[in-house]
């Protein structure tokens, strides 16, 4: 039997390629004649009965962000929070939830999961995922490819900072978002910058001094880039203020790029004039705008996929990744009762994408980052 009624909600920070699915899953239901209820907030909007019918909307996929809009609701410490939720989605008469968000929205679903859901993975961070033994079985959550294509772009040679840099004879530490993983800030190595600091890897602050004045004496110009939250080898964060942790205990990056950039302005004026040690942190720009044509293409075929399932008698929970079969993008379906908890689901950069003596991207870091996005020319140091 074809369900009557599904709903959709999307949660935490927004990706470009939010409309899309849901643009995608409103085209799809209307084929099935099923009813779409788009949740307000998140979460929040189950907790307080707050939806939209999507069905006679014109959503526009290339336009970014999310219409249903977005908040951090952890279930758990809400009073009763799953029980509200489950007795709203009855009465409602709601049969099948499709849950869009990163590892703090998705968590929530695991407190209803005998509730028929399909689990859409999204975060620039790209840091929800399988991993085994190394091997990457889904490839990215979406928004990621738009984000990495645009921290690439923003320190390369041909559209970025390396111009700046080379001409003003700089360092510019450039932070990116990631606050346990550092996908993102890998991802950067595709536009070349010299040296990247993940979390997952602690700096080890003397040796980098080093290895900094050893660069700029032969290069003159440098790159770094820094994840929010990357930590010390002490495994201290660089910046952050754990007074003031959010309702999953993520405390407040205060800018990582800013302490690394003002630390090494004292620490290397032995050795040359460090007036141009500069940072940049360009934020919510990685999360802004319309979604690349990977980021597109994967939300219309992920939002398919998901009422297809729902509709078709799909009455266990999913957790649905993406994959390539040589270039060509796979959608794939996990049975989410595989997975204990979120924690199963959250995946951290290892040795075999980066080496952390050379700080950058290894080789097979690239090859998976070259199904993503494209590399860009390196520089050439006669400039
Ligand atoms: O989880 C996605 C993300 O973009 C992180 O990289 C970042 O730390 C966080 O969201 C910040 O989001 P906000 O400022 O919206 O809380």
């Amino acid at each position: 039997m074809v369900k009557k009624r599904i709903g959709i909600l999307t949660g935490g920070g927004d990706v470009q390629p939010l409309n899309a699915v849901i643009s995608s899953v409103r085209n799809e239901t209307q084929k099935y004649g099923i009813e779409l209820c788009g949740f307000k907030y998140g979460w929040k909007g189950l907790i307080e009965n707050d939806f939209i019918i999507l069905n006679d909307r014109a959503i526009d996929p290339q336009i970014g962000g999310t219409l249903l809009k977005s908040s951090r609701i952890n279930l758990s410490k809400i009073e009763s929070g799953s029980k509200v939720v489950l007795e709203n989605l009855a009465k409602l008469g709601i049969e099948g939830l499709i849950v869009i968000g990163g590892e703090d929205t998705l968590s929530n679903s695991f407190l209803i999961n005998d509730f028929p859901q399909v689990l859409i993975s999204k975060t620039i961070d790209n840091d929800v995922g399988i991993i085994n033994e190394n091997e990457i079985l889904n490839y990215f959550t979406l928004g990621h490819p738009t984000a990495a294509e645009k921290i690439s772009s923003f320190v390369s040679l041909d559209e970025g900072l390396r111009t700046t840099a080379y001409s003003h004879e700089r360092i510019i530490i450039v932070e990116s978002m990631g606050m346990h993983a550092g996908w993102l800030a890998l991802s950067s190595s595709m536009g070349h910058p010299d040296f990247i600091i993940l979390p997952e890897f602690g700096l080890d602050y003397n040796s980098f001094v080093e290895r900094i004045a050893d660069l700029y004496k032969f290069q003159k110009h440098i790159i770094v880039v820094i994840a929010e939250g990357a930590r010390w080898s002490n495994e201290k964060y660089i910046s952050a203020d754990e007074s003031e942790k959010d309702s999953f205990g993520h405390p407040r990056f205060k800018g990582a790029s800013i302490v690394l950039a003002n630390l090494l302005k004292s620490d290397l004026q032995k050795y040359f004039d460090t007036r141009n040690v500069n940072s940049v942190n360009p934020s919510y720009l990685y999360r802004s705008g319309k979604p690349n044509l990977l980021d597109l293409n994967a939300a219309t075929e992920i939002g398919k996929e998901a009422v297809n399932y729902l509709a078709g008698n799909g009455n266990e929970s999913i957790f649905i990744t993406t994959s390539f079969d040589k270039d060509t993008l796979q959608i794939i379906k996990n049975t989410l009762s595989d997975y204990k908890n979120i924690d199963d689901l959250h995946r951290f950069v290892t040795k075999k994408f980066y080496d952390p003596e050379k700080q950058n991207v290894t080789i097979e870091g690239k090859e998976f980052l070259s199904k993503m996005i494209n590399e860009h020319p390196q520089i050439n140091y006669r400039y």
